[in-house]
């Protein structure tokens, strides 16, 4: 993909980031930028949760505090709390969306829901309101129902379809999509259900967090034949798939606890948008995919402009070009006591200017 060398495109828009609280967001919220991203859409598994509109507006001050150039979309924590009367003041606060997290599947996610049952009168509500759900689109494990995070994904995806069907209007976005049956599921929803794929699984596959914590996050990644669809997906896309990195970062101390104690998430903040050009070259590189099935056209609307249309937001004013020199991806991004490993770190990145 030499031909995209020195390509204008305008600034990326990142779906599902995590920026942390704290000293870590202090270290990752100056990387975003770095990215080609003026946009977020910041995940609320905070510890405790963001399950107020007041509290996720209190965490956008404190993001704007550390680059206020940056435009925060804010979603919050799918919670017993949350009551179908306060979807309206959500909405006219600013509020974007409401992000579901079953149960004990992944990081700070504890309070998570066990049953969608009982979040049916929300999820009405958010309909009417216009309000966006995202889904972390997992069953937790459970060997009664044969279910590990191998086939956890797939598992959760006839709760989509039916959360589509109970409520058509509203709209769904899978979080992360990881394995070729949830690019289909996602496809045999209508308009209103679409997927964000991240940086990282157009990468990995089983093999690669099988010995690595640096690449182990959730949903873990697949089978080759799983990243081959969800490369497919994001090169003929049209508006059902676009970029949600889950750059999830964590202190190198997290990744290096053993059995039971290393966090899932990869961070890739700092080259959300490089990353995802490297991965589609070494998608040509193996024959994929060919060079001329990656347009700037496509680039434009994987890397924002689909997502920006789904969520009714503006196509950014600023602009990026990238560049393919000799830049490499960093040993490790440092902040107040914290050390956070980068995907990929001294491997070559495509390089980003504003
Ligand atoms: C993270 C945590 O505690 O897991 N904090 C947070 O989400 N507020 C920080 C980290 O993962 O390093
Ligand atoms: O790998 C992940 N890390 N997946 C998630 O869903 C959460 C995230 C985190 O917060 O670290
Ligand atoms: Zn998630
Ligand atoms: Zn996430």
């Amino acid at each position: 993909s030499e031909k995209f060398n020195g390509l204008e495109l305008p600034a990326s828009a990142d779906f599902h980031v995590h920026l942390r609280d704290g000293a870590m967001m202090e270290a990752v919220v100056p990387t975003i930028r770095a990215g080609g991203v003026d946009t977020v859409y910041v995940m609320p598994n905070l510890v405790p949760p963001i399950t107020s509109s007041a509290a996720a507006l209190a965490y956008k001050q404190r993001l704007q505090a550390q680059d206020k150039s940056i435009n925060y979309l804010m979603t919050l924590y799918l919670h017993d709390s949350i009551i179908p009367a306060a979807i309206r003041g959500a909405k006219a606060q600013g509020i974007v969306g409401i992000k579901s997290y079953p149960a004990g599947v992944t990081t700070n996610s504890a309070s998570g829901v066990y049953s969608y049952e009982p979040f049916y009168p929300v999820f009405k509500k958010m309909e009417e309101e216009g309000l966006v759900l995202n889904l972390h689109g997992e069953c937790p494990s459970d060997c009664s129902k044969d279910i590990t995070v191998l086939n956890a994904e797939s598992s959760f995806l006839p709760t989509l379809k039916d959360l589509h069907a109970k409520f058509p209007k509203l709209k769904i976005v899978l979080e992360h999509c990881t394995t070729a049956a949830a690019v289909a599921a996602v496809n045999e929803c209508g308009p209103n259900v679409v997927g964000t794929i991240t940086a990282h699984h157009l990468f990995l596959t089983i093999d690669d967090w099988a010995d690595d914590p640096f690449s182990y996050c959730k949903p873990v990644a697949k089978l080759p034949s799983d990243r081959e669809a969800l490369i497919k997906a994001a090169i003929t896309s049209t508006g059902k798939f676009f970029l949600g990195t889950d750059s999830a970062p964590h202190d190198i101390s997290a990744k290096k606890g053993g059995k039971g104690k290393t966090a899932a998430g990869v961070f890739t903040q700092p080259y959300a948008t490089q990353l995802v050009l490297s991965a589609f070259e070494l998608a040509i590189t193996r024959g994929v995919i060919t060079s001329s099935q990656v347009s700037a056209d496509l680039l434009r609307g994987f890397l924002g402009g689909f997502g920006r249309k789904f969520y009714g937001i503006a196509e950014s004013m600023e602009k990026i070009v990238l560049t393919k020199g000799t830049e490499t991806v960093g040993e490790a991004f440092m902040g107040n006591g914290i050390e956070v490993v980068p995907f990929r770190k001294g491997l070559a990145t495509w390089s980003v200017s504003w």
